[in-house]
């Protein structure tokens, strides 16, 4: 029996599909429990590579169970979409191996129109979200305006809180935003014929996680974003509407907190942010443009750019320490290959004062100077290391010092997009 709950320890991208696909391997059940279609989850097997935005990363394994659970955001344009993409594929999907929950809520057509029109409208103060809709769904969520797949598939009732739900939303798209109201009758006979094709995902997932679990089953929870983030815990506003680490876990599946056994976060071995916000070790120079050139650092989700920064120590220890991580996944190692020297985040210094703990209580981490350690780079090509001893002695090295820095050492490096790219770390 094992429960293992994986999550990203950065501003998300830190390579989680690609880990998860690997171990899924030889797990059982595979959860998704927060976020939504913001995410996008890359998998790359030989020559085929597939992005994953709610599909939970254990689907290309026959035989796994795949859990979408009521913490998820669930878009079912984007979720057929994306089973019909992968049935189209060769991929074997269907209400046996891909389960949903009937209490997870619904991202509707007026909550993506109204994530692209409040965003305009924030002007400088906008986010760059993934226009999914995520933001505007969980707000009905916590304003307990919402509709959950289980309204969906009840047609009265879906008829009864979609009416009211519009008639609100429509309201504000036009008297606020000065945009076009969707109209209710179509949205209902779209979503009565969506409901239909959902009806045999669907299932109460939390009995049937806490029933594998006493089963003697092994479940890994697959987190979406980084706690960087997180609702709570990252750098607020600048931030997605879930919690998105080990913490998430318990309230967007139904199952116990104390059965979670294990944790382990993921992080690159370097930084990259997509979207808006402070991101303290960003280079905007030539070593930046190298981290993106070589990285191919753009959004799995929006083909966005993303922002990319040396490895902040700062930050990745306090993710690890929220995330009570024992151990953590170092991804994209291969991407520092060729740099003379590699430059580390160990401390913030904000207003005179040095902070080797992450400042949490500051307003905004926006004006923090990082401290630097440098180390010695290396220039061979490891994209072909699969032994601890393929590494040169420099990136092994840079891995034991980001172990001591974070204070956890690193059990697994990824040196490629493929699933076999791995190297397992000496103990
Ligand atoms: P996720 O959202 O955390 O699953 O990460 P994404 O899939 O959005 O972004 C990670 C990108 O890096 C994808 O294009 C992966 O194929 C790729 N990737 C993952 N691990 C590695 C690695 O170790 N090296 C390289 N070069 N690419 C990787
Ligand atoms: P994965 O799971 C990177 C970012 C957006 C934006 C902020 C809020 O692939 O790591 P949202 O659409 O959630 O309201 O956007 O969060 N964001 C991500 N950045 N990876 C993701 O997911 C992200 N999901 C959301 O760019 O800054
Ligand atoms: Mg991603």
């Amino acid at each position: 029996m094992s429960t293992l709950s994986i999550f990203g320890a950065q501003w998300g991208d830190e390579g989680k599909g690609k880990v998860i696909d690997r171990l899924a391997a030889d797990i059982d059940y595979i959860v998704r429990y927060q976020g939504g279609a913001n995410a996008g989850h890359t998998v790359v097997v030989g020559d085929q590579t597939y992005a994953l935005h709610l599909i939970p990363s254990g689907i290309l394994h026959p035989g796994r169970i795949n859990v979408i659970a009521n913490g998820v955001a669930i878009d079912p344009i984007s979720f057929l979409g994306e089973v019909d993409g992968l049935i189209d594929r060769g991929v074997a999907v269907s209400g046996e191996n891909l389960v949903l929950s009937s209490n997870a809520h619904v991202i509707f057509e007026h909550h993506k129109t109204i994530d692209g029109l409040a965003e305009r409208w924030k002007g400088e103060g906008r986010i760059g979200t993934t226009g999914r809709g995520i933001g505007p769904a969980y707000s009905d969520k916590a304003a307990r305006t919402g509709l959950r797949i289980s309204d969906l598939l009840d047609p009265e009732r879906c008829k009864v809180r979609l009416r009211a739900a519009l008639a609100e939303k429509n309201a504000l798209i036009e008297r606020v935003h000065e945009s076009e109201p969707l109209d209710l009758e179509a949205q209902l006979e779209l979503y009565s014929t969506l409901a239909d094709r959902l009806r045999p995902f669907v299932a109460d997932t939390g009995k049937l996680l806490r029933q594998a679990y006493r089963d003697g089953k092994s479940i890994l929870f697959e987190g979406a974003q980084g706690v960087m983030l997180d609702i709570d815990h990252g750098t607020y506003p600048f931030v997605t509407s879930s919690n998105t680490g080990t913490g998430g876990i318990p309230a967007g599946t139904g199952f116990p907190p104390v059965w979670v056994e294990e944790s382990m976060g993921i992080a690159k071995a370097y930084c990259t942010r997509v979207g808006e916000g402070p991101f303290p070790s960003e280079l905007t120079c030539e070593n930046g443009e190298q981290l993106c050139r070589v990285g191919h650092e753009f959004g799995t989700t929006t083909g966005r750019p993303r922002r990319a920064g040396w490895f902040d120590g700062v930050a990745a220890r306090y993710a690890f320490e929220l995330g009570g991580t024992r151990s953590w996944v170092m991804t994209k190692l291969d991407v520092l290959s060729g740099f003379d020297e590699i430059q580390v985040g160990v401390a913030y210094n904000h207003e005179g004062v040095r902070y080797e703990e992450y400042p949490a209580h500051l307003p905004c981490i926006e004006g923090v100077e990082v401290e630097y350690k440098t180390l010695p780079g290396w220039k061979e090509d490891i994209t072909g290391a699969r032994e601890w001893s393929d590494l040169p002695p420099a990136a092994q090295n840079y891995v034991k010092v980001l172990g001591d820095l974070v204070g956890a050492p690193v059990a697994l490096i990824s040196v490629g997009p493929d699933r076999a790219a791995m190297v397992t770390c000496p103990k």
